[in-house]
Parts: C-alpha cells; sequence; structure tokens
C-alpha cells in the first residue's frame, strides 16, 4: 500500500540529525540543539556537520578564513544579479543564482569528497551574500563588499541592512542560523539526496533543495505567516476569530503542525526564547505578543479537537527575522541560507554511500486498451 508523502517510510540512514517527534527533541550528530544554539556558533555548526565533531579553535579559525574569503561575488555574478526583475520572488532568485555559479565552477562535475568539501565550504560562503545582494539591487542601493573579518551572521546583517547589527542581533541571526541548519530527511534534503543519487553534480542538487525549500507548506511557511500576522492585524478581527474561521474553513494556520513533531518543535521553543531578548532590544513586541495570543488559541483549539498541532520552527521565526530587520519575503532565502549546510553534509553522505533512488509506484490506471485511428476516436 503506498504510503502518501512517503509519511513513516524510513528511506536511508544519516548521523547528521535525529528527530525524536514525540519527546519534541532535535539533535545534531549527537548534540541537543538546546545545547548547541546556547553555546556554539553556526560555523562550528558547519564543521561538525562535514566533519561529524565540533572543530578545535585552530580548526574553527580556519573554517571561518575559508568561508569570509569565499563570500564576494565574482563580477559575471553581479552583473546577473543586477539583470534580474526587482520583483522577483526571492527563492526564485536564489535558485537561479546558485544554478548560475555552477556555470563558473570549472570543476562544478566533480563529485570526489574533495571537490565537495571544497564546494560546501564554497556556496555556504556564497549565499548569504547572493541574499544580500539580491536585495540592496532591488532596493535601489548598491551591493557592499562582505567583510571577511566578520561572521557568517555578523557579515549578512551587515550586507544587508549596510550598517554593523548589534552583538545581541548578531547573536540572534547566528542561533536563528544554528537551529534551522539541519533536520533530516526533510523535504529539500530529500530532493537534494534523489538529484545527487543520480551522480548529478552539487550545484544541481542544492538548485533542486531550494526549488523545494520554496514551498509554503515546508520553507516557504514562515513568510506565510508573516502574512498572517499581517492580515489578522489589518483585519481589525481578534486572533481568535482569525484562527477559528480559518479552522472551520478547513484552512492552514502556517507555523503550526509538523510531518514529524508530535510535540513542540524544540527550534520554535528556542526562537521564543530569543524572541524575548532582541525584542527588548528594539522595543517593538508587537508581533511576538501577537504571535502568543494565536499559539494560546491554537494550543486550545487543537486540545479540543484531540489533534497534536504545534508551533514549528517557522512560527516565531517570523518575529524574530522581522526584528532583525530582514524584510518578510526573505524569510525563506534566511532559511536556505542556514540549511546549505544541512543539504551539503547530506550530500556528502549521499555520494559517499550512494545508490539510484528509486522508488516505485502503483499503477491504477486502465489496461488491456486497443489503439483505434484518429478518425475514430
Ligand atoms: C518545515 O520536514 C521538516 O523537517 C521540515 C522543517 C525543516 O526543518 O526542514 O521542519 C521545516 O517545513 C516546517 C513546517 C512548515 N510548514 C507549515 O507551517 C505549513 C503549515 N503546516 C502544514 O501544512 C502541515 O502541518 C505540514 C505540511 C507541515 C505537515 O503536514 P502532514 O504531516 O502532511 O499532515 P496533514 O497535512 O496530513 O495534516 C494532518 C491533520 C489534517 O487534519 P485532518 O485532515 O486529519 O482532519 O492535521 C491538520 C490537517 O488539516 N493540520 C493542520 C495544520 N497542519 C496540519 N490544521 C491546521 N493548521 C495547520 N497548520
Amino acid at each position: 500500500m503506498a504510503s502518501k508523502g512517503l509519511q513513516g517510510v524510513v528511506i536511508g540512514q544519516t548521523k547528521l540529525a535525529d528527530i525524536d517527534g514525540d519527546a519534541g527533541e532535535l539533535i545534531y550528530v549527537g548534540y541537543d540543539i538546546d545545547d548547541l544554539a546556547h553555546h556554539v556558533s553556526f560555523e562550528e555548526v558547519c564543521f561538525l556537520l562535514w566533519n561529524g565533531r565540533l572543530p578545535k579553535q585552530a580548526e574553527l579559525t580556519e573554517l571561518q578564513r575559508q568561508l569570509g574569503s569565499q563570500r564576494a561575488l565574482r563580477p559575471e555574478m553581479l552583473e546577473l544579479l543586477r539583470a534580474f526583475p526587482r520583483d522577483a520572488d526571492p527563492m526564485a532568485a536564489l535558485r537561479t543564482a546558485v544554478s548560475a555559479l555552477g556555470l563558473y565552477d570549472s570543476d562544478a562535475d566533480d563529485i570526489s569528497d574533495e571537490a565537495l568539501r571544497r564546494k560546501s565550504i564554497f556556496l555556504t560562503a556564497q549565499v548569504p551574500t547572493l541574499v544580500a545582494t539580491f536585495h540592496r539591487l532591488r532596493s535601489g542601493a548598491e551591493p557592499l563588499p562582505p567583510r571577511p573579518e566578520l561572521g557568517t551572521a555578523a557579515d549578512f546583517l551587515y550586507l544587508l541592512n549596510g550598517e554593523e547589527a548589534s552583538a545581541t542581533r548578531v547573536k540572534t541571526m547566528d542561533a536563528a542560523l544554528v537551529l534551522h541548519a539541519e533536520h533530516g530527511m526533510n523535504a529539500s534534503t530529500f530532493s537534494a539526496r534523489v538529484t545527487a543519487g543520480t551522480k548529478s553534480d552539487l550545484y544541481s542538487a542544492i538548485t533542486s533543495a531550494i526549488g523545494t525549500l520554496k514551498g509554503p507548506l515546508h520553507g516557504g511557511a514562515n513568510v506565510e505567516v508573516m502574512h498572517m500576522l499581517r492580515e489578522i492585524d489589518e483585519s481589525g478581527v481578534s486572533p481568535r476569530e482569525w484562527v477559528l474561521r480559518t479552522l472551520d474553513e478547513g484552512g492552514r494556520v502556517m507555523g503550526f503542525g509538523h510531518r514529524v513533531y508530535r510535540a513542540v518543535d524544540p527550534r520554535a521553543k528556542m526562537l521564543r526564547e530569543m524572541a524575548d531578548e532582541v525584542m527588548r532590544e528594539s522595543g517593538d513586541a508587537h508581533w511576538l505578543e501577537l504571535s502568543d495570543q494565536i499559539r494560546a488559541v491554537m494550543d486550545e483549539e487543537m486540545q479540543k479537537r484531540g489533534k497534536k498541532i504545534y508551533p514549528n520552527v517557522d512560527f516565531f521565526s517570523a518575529s524574530v527575522y522581522t526584528t532583525l530587520g530582514i524584510p518578510m519575503d526573505l524569510f525563506s532565502a534566511v532559511f536556505a541560507i542556514a540549511r546549505v549546510s544541512g543539504w551539503t553534509a547530506h550530500l556528502l553522505e549521499q555520494y559517499a554511500n550512494n545508490r539510484l533512488i528509486r522508488p516505485e509506484s502503483e499503477y491504477i490506471g486502465p489496461r488491456g486498451l486497443t489503439v483505434e485511428p484518429i478518425a475514430q476516436r
């Protein structure tokens, strides 16, 4: 019997992340996400995912140097981004730009472990610059040159907003990247592994992943959450009325529910915690208060309906990213900035122990028909 959406189907083994959906727990390579988000940087998580252990100081310093020195865009890429329509969807723009990066890589099709590791660092360095540069160009501002001495989170906020972010904002951005880096066999990771399974190149696999993450049921949900918050805010309808009406119409409250979690997504818990601190600094807790009201109604309603639907990673990231000055329609692209580390780590696994991923399907169409001449059809 076909499993719709591959629910519950184990399609392979990984050493990268494990999710306990009932307990609401997530680990990366043996470390609890809570411990990582509080105590290590995004660059340390990149090293952990790519190498199976946390880095020593010298290794971290070298990775930071490599990432910083590979952040700048080559002139042809800048010209390409200038040619993009200013109203292009940011995830469509990112998907196209990453695909184009492959054209300028003379050994794009080299899928040896050494080449893949080199390209994983390159892509993780380039994606934040692509997102920030696309945004500045569409806003009519000149792109800024990256500052290699800054970490990934700090330089992204600088490239995006044109000014250095406060320590609180950088810490919040960095922790958000840690929380979004990896999540097992989610849809975009799976699509990347299917592409790599044919021995296609890394750029094609990451392009597949970005196209998949773009969907509103996956990485696109955080943009939809912000749309929902603004819609409720402008509607004059109370959060309770809005949620009840949405549920009664059979709609989805974005940022809630998950294929695996049957408890609160631990990343949502962390983001809610982080939101307090960064809101205090900004002085604007409006979206967070509205989010809390929506959550309270959903908790009550889902309990009444006997459904285990809880906030997921996208629900509170919307408020946190807004407070960091990230425009709403860039939220999914920010998700991709983090997840490119998880995607490339999964691809190192896939290419190292590859078998073409080709499931079966259950044929339910007609059989035994005979072709009639077209005049008789
Ligand atoms: C991410 O997979 C990952 O790991 C993804 C991710 C990652 O890090 O990579 O965690 C990131 O994608 C988080 C999820 C972001 N998406 C959203 O917030 C979109 C809203 N949520 C959903 O549409 C839904 O919850 C999914 C798609 C996330 C999961 O859906 P499933 O597992 O396919 O479950 P389903 O659609 O079959 O729903 C089961 C029931 C249904 O009710 P019934 O038809 O059984 O009566 O739960 C209901 C659904 O209507 N339901 C919701 C709901 N989500 C599910 N009802 C209201 N609001 C919701 N958000």
